[in-house]
């Protein structure tokens, strides 16, 4: 599907609601954000882009501010993917970053990257409208309105030049994609990386089958009309799909959500002989390592 639009530079009227299915759990990491401070002021999340798109949108996070592994999970994942990019950065100065399924994310606000890099967000039409209008403008930072998973709709429009160096990094995204279709966008990534001879990270949480079995459960993504739709037992499962891909390191989100949450993590890798029942993911091609 190839949903390339063309959109507004600013939209009129900013309300949220456009967004539905899929694109409206941008509201819970949105909302995570919004309540870091107060929820979970041990971490130190500062966003002050995030707080001034909740006042735009006149957002109430209290929507899902009840679930709070949700929230804090959202906050240290992002904290962790942060991390994952300043690497990149520091590695690769002159880099291509592809953020996709961006939603409201304000990463590029938190971390302002350096003038060499281009930065590239990626999502559906509706999203990327209310994006452009809401997200506070940098220089080399856009958006682009795509289904992210069409590589070969969007890859000639980004700036993925000969040899450059690029980071993929999904945040929220892989467990809502269609298990065949998951694997064969990651396939295009690293076919495209080949081709154009680019370092390729690969930046990513991945859901459990337990969670997707339980989706239909989750306090919050119970809430919008979205579903999780693929998991892995863990995350080597991407590398055996796409041997381009190797597991570069790991983070075991569900660990840092609070204490229910990392007995669950506990028992799930206890039963299951070390599997995460939820994890980040950073994969690397040959070219890079
Ligand atoms: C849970 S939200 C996460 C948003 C953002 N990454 C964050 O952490 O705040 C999931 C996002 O993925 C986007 N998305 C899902 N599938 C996509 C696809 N195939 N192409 C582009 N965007 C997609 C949705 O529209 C939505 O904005």
């Amino acid at each position: 599907m190839n949903q390339i639009a063309s959109l507004p530079d600013r939209m009129t009227g900013q309300d949220t609601s456009t967004l539905s299915g899929v694109p409206e759990t941008l509201l819970i990491t949105l909302a995570a954000r919004l309540t870091a401070a107060r929820q979970n002021p041990d971490l130190h999340f500062v966003d002050p882009a995030a707080e001034a798109v909740g006042q735009a949108l006149a957002f109430d996070p209290d929507r899902f501010a009840g679930d709070k592994a949700s929230m804090r999970g959202s906050v240290v994942r992002g904290q962790w993917l942060d991390g994952v990019v300043a690497e990149f950065i520091q590695e690769h100065p002159h880099g291509l970053i592809l953020s996709v399924g961006s939603g409201l994310d304000t990463r590029a606000n938190r971390l302002s990257p350096p003038p060499g890099i281009d930065w590239i967000d990626l999502d559906f039409p509706e999203v990327v409208a209310l994006r452009n209008a809401l997200v506070p403008a940098l220089p080399n930072v856009r958006a682009l309105a795509a289904d992210a998973t069409d590589v070969g709709a969007w890859s000639g429009s980004v700036g993925w030049e000969e040899g450059r160096p690029v980071l993929v990094v999904a945040e929220g995204v892989s467990m809502y994609l269609d298990p065949i279709r998951a694997l064969s966008w990651l396939q295009a990534l690293a076919a495209k990386a080949v081709v154009r001879g680019s370092a390729l990270w690969l930046a990513l949480d991945l859901a459990s089958p337990l969670m997707v079995a339980q989706s239909h459960r989750h306090p919050s993504v119970s809430k919008t009309g979205a579903k999780f739709s693929w998991g892995v037992r863990r995350p080597e499962e991407v590398s055996r799909a796409v041997p381009e891909l190797r597991l570069a390191e790991t983070y075991d989100v569900a660990r840092h959500c609070g204490a229910a949450s990392a007995a669950i993590a506990f028992l799930y890798r206890v039963l299951t002989l070390g599997r995460p029942v939820y994890s980040c993911a950073l994969f690397r091609n040959s070219s890079d390592l």
